[in-house]
């Protein structure tokens, strides 16, 4: 139907009979011509209607948005001052010769606008995707998952699919449960990423596995989550860390050339997960923020001001200081902002000096809590957090776990509010993740990564004997602020496999029963391995540089995990809950 794509005809064409398809974009009736905007995924095309060929002009100007067209016709060059330099057809229209209506269009409930509302966008989500920065990211993501599978390929890696069908795999969330007809009472999982198949994967010596694969996990929902979502799943044999990241970073580092023809660092920094909470309140700090936490413990130990002195003497309480240059500037509304911003992560207020002018001494500063600190205590401050003049720091004292949250998060609120936040890609690995955490509620130790990762030393004893200090061989890679990926190398030993589970509590029977068919496997000659996976959608988020990750998915869920295009999930019938030997306890429309 077409020769060309609308977008495509540039001046090089002028004077060929072409022939076009598109949508109707806009219509403009000017002086007895009319001009259509016909769009297709390619771009936008002049077409120009003129009144000497009566009956396709009546045609013409009974066109309306979104109509469906196909347009033959001369393309001729714009008559001066009528070039748009901003299109790559703007110096070319369509002079029509024929047209043909090959569809209608109802009027859509939104004209191309992006800041339609999010559930409309997402009922109509096909024409949502008609927009050019929606096409542009699907397109984006596109051409980023063609580079991945260029770069693995080259590099060795072999293509496996692995069950969507399965048991759970536990990587922290809940699961998506499927019933079984064929297995009354009995349920798969959807996996929660291809963790334990992969793995068996190097056990059979496919030695470089990967997958571009779906993972379900039932969350709560956050601007760069969603319930389902992809990974690039990565498995390697007879490897170490540095084996593993290297050839991860090579890959990103191409991706980024092909894609974006950006060239990341030569070598990717690294931070211990310790240096990065000390210094960023985050294990996944954006490096282009010039900000850091400084630790004011030791300081304020013994000052009489119980809200610093408190967390000053409690081992999982700290206090930090976080200084901002020229932030002396900042409004008292602005600081009540900020106090209420922390107040979200649970911190109980956010104590400030304000350094107007150090030559006057104590005089030269402003603070509500100047009066609770003895000198000594101040100038300590000053001197450690390199205070000038014009500057503003803030304090958090409370559990480390609230005041790495609370200042991590406002070290990057402020980065954006103040413009500091550096131009550029700011690529690092995370290293040295403690291996488990304690989980108070539940008073168990819990994995920090998964419980497949093997610690950094080998002994199931030592390990044992000092749960909280153990370190994993985990790695994560951050981008920007953001977790685009996360690995480890595993544990191959059966042995050590067992004693991670007996630390997390997890029964001999429990962990037959669930992970079985995995300690048996590693009977059986299992290499040493280790892998990654990456986030797609967060990944092409980021080169999109989108807001939300549901701005790079074809069709995303909202926050509540539903689609409102096929109004997924709903509800089945009595006949399908009989079959699967499922009934429903509580009334649907019961809110508990
Ligand atoms: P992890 O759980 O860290 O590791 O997941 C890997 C990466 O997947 C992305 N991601 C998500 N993206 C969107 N929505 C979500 N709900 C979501 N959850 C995770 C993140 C994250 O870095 N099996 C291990 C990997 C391994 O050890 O090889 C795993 O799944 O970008
Ligand atoms: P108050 O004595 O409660 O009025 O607090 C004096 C100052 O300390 C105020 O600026 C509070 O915002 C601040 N503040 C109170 N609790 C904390 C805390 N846990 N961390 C940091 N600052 C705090």
């Amino acid at each position: 139907m077409r020769t060309h794509y609308c977008g495509q005809l540039e001046a090089s064409l002028i004077g060929e009979s072409v022939s076009v398809t598109g949508w109707v974009h806009r219509r403009r009736d000017h002086g007895g011509v009319i001009f259509i905007d016909l769009r297709d995924r390619e771009g936008l095309l002049q077409v120009v209607f003129d009144p000497d060929r009566a009956e396709m002009f009546a045609a013409a100007e009974r066109l309306r948005g979104e109509y469906v067209l196909q347009v033959k016709g001369t393309l001729r060059a714009r008559p001066d001052g009528t070039v748009n330099p901003n299109m790559r057809t703007g110096e070319v229209e369509l002079l029509a010769d024929e047209l043909v209506i090959l569809n209608r269009s109802a009027t859509p409930p939104f004209h191309h606008d992006e800041t339609a509302n999010e559930e409309l966008r997402l009922r109509y989500r096909y024409l949502d995707l008609r927009r050019e920065s929606m096409l542009g990211n699907l397109r984006l993501r596109h051409r980023v998952t063609r580079s991945m599978r260029e770069h693995l390929d080259n590099a060795g890696f072999i293509d496996v699919e692995t069950p969507m069908l399965t048991r759970a795999t536990p990587e922290g969330a809940r699961d998506y449960i499927v019933p079984s007809r064929t297995n009354p009472g009995k349920f798969f999982a959807l996996p929660q990423s291809p963790q334990l198949f992969k793995q068996l994967l190097m056990m059979s010596g496919l030695d470089r596995y990967y997958q571009i694969v779906r993972c379900f996990r039932d969350e709560d929902l956050r601007a760069d989550r969603q319930p389902e979502f992809t990974q690039l799943d990565i498995e390697m044999s007879f490897v170490d860390e540095a084996a593993v990241t290297g050839t991860m970073e090579n890959m990103i580092r191409g991706i980024f050339k092909d894609v974006m023809n950006v060239d990341l660092p030569a070598e990717f920094p690294r931070m211990t997960y310790a240096d990065a909470m000390h210094r960023y309140g985050s294990d996944k700090p954006d490096l282009r923020i010039p900000l850091e936490l400084v630790d004011v413990s030791d300081l304020m130990a013994s000052v009489e001001f119980k809200v610093f002195a408190g967390p000053a003497n409690d081992k999982d309480g700290r206090v930090a200081a976080l200084r901002l240059p020229n932030g002396n500037q900042l409004s008292r509304k602005d600081i009540d902002g900020y106090t209420d911003f922390v107040g979200r992560y649970g911190a109980r207020g956010l104590a400030y000096i304000k350094v107007n002018e150090l030559a006057k001494g104590h005089e030269g500063l402003q603070s509500p809590i100047l009066k609770f600190l003895p000198a000594e205590t101040i100038d300590g401050i000053l001197e450690r957090t390199g205070a000038a003049d014009g500057d503003l720091i803030f304090f958090g004292a409370d559990k480390s776990r609230i005041v790495n949250d609370a200042l991590g998060a406002l070290r990057v609120k402020l980065g954006e509010d103040r413009g500091l936040v550096a131009e550029g890609w700011a690529p690092l690995w995370v290293v040295d993740f403690p291996m488990f955490e304690w989980d108070s509620q539940g008073k168990r130790w819990s994995s920090l990564h998964h419980p497949f990762t093997a610690p950094k030393q080998d002994d199931p004893q030592v390990m044992r004997d000092n749960p909280g200090t153990v370190l994993s061989r985990a790695y994560d890679m951050v981008l920007n602020g953001s977790e685009i990926g996360g690995g480890s190398i595993r544990i191959h030993n059966q042995k050590m496999q067992a004693a991670v589970f007996e630390l997390l509590d997890i029964s001999d029977e429990e962990a037959e029963e669930k992970f079985g068919f995995l300690l048996k496997a590693l009977e059986f000659g299992c290499p040493p391995h280790g892998g990654i996976a990456f986030g797609l959608d967060r990944l092409v988020m980021l080169m999109a540089g989108a807001d939300s990750i549901r701005d790079v998915i074809a069709f995303p869920k909202t926050q509540t995990a539903s689609c409102p295009l096929t109004n997924a999930p709903g509800e089945v019938s009595e006949a399908q809950l009989k079959e699967t030997g499922i009934r429903i306890r509580t009334a649907r429309t019961e809110s508990n």
